[in-house]
């Protein structure tokens, strides 16, 4: 096992920022999947436009899909900064993966432990711990990205059924998921965020369909579709929380979720770091490696500063999300700051690479794309400023 430079750095401070014994044990067995593992696989994953079978069940059989839910209902009972850890190390290596594992964990686990009923927990969180049932959050809409609350599909009450209708879009996982966290309107009369309801809908539900695949920049091994949602039959028991107030639901939901996809930013951050250091040691110009080069030191400083920091802050966010803290801003601050790292960093390390940077014989190309997703899915860069700034000025 190698440590690495912010290994060493928690390690050293001594300031309580180390990850402590429990948490390393779990940062290197997520290591060692994701070198051992995954490695092989990424540029698979992402030619493929899939991630591999078996990648889903040796997930499960690390305990990373249910690693905040509690241990009676199979989970690892690890919470949000053990989340962190694990997604950063994944991510380094697969972000494709990653958002599968961010996903389920962040925004399907948390919501259904938080807000769903005993009989909902019992009968989904086992599926969903094992792997069993990968979860999908399904919120935006051709009209509704930014503006969430703007959604139009609906759900139209049946006696006590209600029947679900219209399209939503842009679902990770979507293709392969057991149960989708899906958000429609119940109630038309209502002003914009509050006539939203949120379901639990199977992936087998009767009239719901798999639309488009995405044909996408990055992140090309996750699956992200379309969903239809034609005359979906729904009973009561699949309403999360209370009906018309679904919005706040999802709101909080991705305040943890931002926390993961902050996370994911970390991790591919830190593989740009890891291969740019790499090949400034390898790559001579001008009789020296590239390294010597103070132009190129500068990079690689500012790329670990800025790491470094976001890193911080995610685990912070996660931190106080542990403690039952509201963590609106932070996860947001966590989420611009590091998603801003990543892409910097991408943009660094394909420069360090040079010609070669710009082609697939070298990683950096697939993290270029990979990063740059961080920045708009999960609330675009503005929209966390926009949750950052409400929270200062309320
Ligand atoms: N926790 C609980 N409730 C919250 C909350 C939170 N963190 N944030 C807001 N709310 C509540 C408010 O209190 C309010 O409740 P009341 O109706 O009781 O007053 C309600 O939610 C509406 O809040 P706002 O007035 O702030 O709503 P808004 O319409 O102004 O929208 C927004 C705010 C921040 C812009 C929101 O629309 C937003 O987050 N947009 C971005 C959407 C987004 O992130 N989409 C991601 C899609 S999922 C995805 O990408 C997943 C994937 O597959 C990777």
């Amino acid at each position: 096992m190698t440590m690495t430079h912010s290994d060493i750095d928690s390690a050293a401070v001594g300031l309580g920022f180390g990850l402590g014994e429990e948490l390393s044990m779990v940062r290197d067995s997520a290591r060692d999947f994701a070198d051992g593992v995954l490695a092989p696989l990424a540029t698979k994953h992402d030619r493929e436009e899939s991630i591999a079978d078996d990648v889903y069940e040796q997930l499960g059989e690390l305990g990373f899909w249910g690693l905040t839910l509690p241990e009676e209902y199979g989970g690892a009972d690890l919470g949000n900064v053990a989340l962190a850890v694990v997604l950063e190390e994944i991510n380094r290596v697969c972000a494709s993966t990653g958002v599968a594992v961010s996903v389920h964990n962040s925004l399907l686990c948390a919501p259904l432990m938080k807000f769903g009923t005993d009989e909902q927990k019992a009968h989904w969180l086992p599926k969903l711990a094992s792997g069993e049932a990968i979860g999908a959050y399904s919120l935006s809409e051709a009209g509704s990205g930014s503006d969430a609350a703007a959604l139009a599909a609906t759900a139209e009450r049946d006696g006590d059924d209600w029947i679900l209708r219209g399209t939503k879009l842009w679902v990770t996982s979507g293709d392969r998921a057991g149960l989708f966290l899906v958000y429609v309107r119940t109630n038309p009369e209502l002003p914009k965020a509050k006539g939203i309801t949120a379901f639990l809908m199977p992936g087998d539900a009767p009239g719901l369909k798999i639309g488009k695949h995405e044909m996408k920049t990055g992140i090309r091994g996750s699956a992200t579709v379309e969903l239809i949602l034609d005359d979906v039959r729904l009973g009561p028991e699949c309403i999360l929380g209370e009906v018309d107030r679904g919005f706040p639901i999802a709101m909080d939901t991705l305040a943890g979720g931002r926390i993961g996809i902050a996370s994911q930013a970390v991790g591919i951050g830190q593989a740009c770091l890891d291969a740019s250091i790499k090949y400034a040691k390898e790559r001579e110009q001008f009789g020296k490696p590239i390294g010597y080069f103070q132009a190129i030191q500068h990079k690689l400083a500012d790329m670990s500063a800025r790491l470094e920091a976001s890193r911080l802050l995610v685990r912070k966010a996660a931190w106080m999300r542990d403690r039952g803290m509201e963590v609106n801003r932070q996860s947001s601050e966590a989420k611009l700051l590091a998603s801003q790292a990543a892409n910097f960093c991408a943009d660094e390390a394909v420069q360090i690479h040079g010609g070669a940077g710009y082609t697939d014989d070298f990683h950096v190309e697939r993290l270029f794309r990979d990063a740059r997703i961080t920045e708009i899915y999960e609330g675009a860069t503005d929209i966390q400023r926009l949750v950052i700034a409400r929270d200062l000025l309320r």
